[in-house]
């Protein structure tokens, strides 16, 4: 399989605001606990598309490899918490996934390749800011946030591949129709701050 959308901006239609970079850096504990919840989140985005999909074997194989990668991206960011004493808190969900969620498709016929495209936007944003966020942050944030952008990046080529094969003809429309949802979600002013949030509303 091979996909000629291999860019990080052929995929996502808006660059995350500064704003939001701004206010990450200086809050990042918070986003750090986020982000571990996204860690926990994306492998079991991934079990549930196994148990979804059973009889697509080469998709439960790559998302098997996927859901324990994103384990142990779990357990490197537990690490650091640890290591930079940030305590775990329970904090309120964000507003990003279920606003993904919302433009799912509830039939097959889409709702297959709709999960699809939303697994490689939700993937392509995190690459985004950990690219964004890496060179600002201190180690051993800077070294953790680079590496785990690598890993993203493979992370929505794979959905992305396996979006095309299943709709060659509609999966572009309808990545840019979601994307442009997506967008919304991480550009507009957000009453939270999380690691796929809009940037904080100012009050
Ligand atoms: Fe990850
Ligand atoms: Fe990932």
């Amino acid at each position: 399989m091979s996909t000629d959308v291999t860019e990080i901006g052929d995929i996502l239609a808006a660059p995350t605001p500064s704003a939001w970079v701004v206010a990450a850096v200086s809050r990042w504990p918070e986003v750090l606990v986020d982000h571990a919840n996204c860690e926990k989140k994306a492998a079991s985005t991934a079990l549930a598309l196994i148990f979804a999909y059973p009889e697509d074997a080469p998709l439960s194989v790559a998302l098997s490899r996927l859901a324990r990668e994103e384990l142990r991206h779990f357990e490197q960011v537990q690490r650091a918490m640890t290591a930079l004493n940030v305590p775990f808190q329970r904090q309120r969900p964000g507003r990003y996934g279920a606003g993904l969620r919302a433009h799912v498709r509830t039939s097959e016929g889409g709702r297959k390749l709709d999960l699809l495209l939303t697994g490689a936007l939700i993937e392509a944003r995190s690459c985004e800011r950990f690219r964004l966020l890496a060179p600002r942050l201190n180690a051993p944030l800077s070294a953790l946030y680079e590496q785990l952008a690598h890993s993203e990046s493979r992370h929505f080529e794979l959905y992305v591949n396996f979006a095309q094969t299943l709709a060659p003809d509609e999966w572009r429309a309808r990545l840019a129709w979601l994307a442009a949802r997506e967008a919304e979600l991480v550009t507009e002013p957000d009453e939270q701050l999380r690691f796929h949030s809009g940037p904080p509303r100012m009050v």
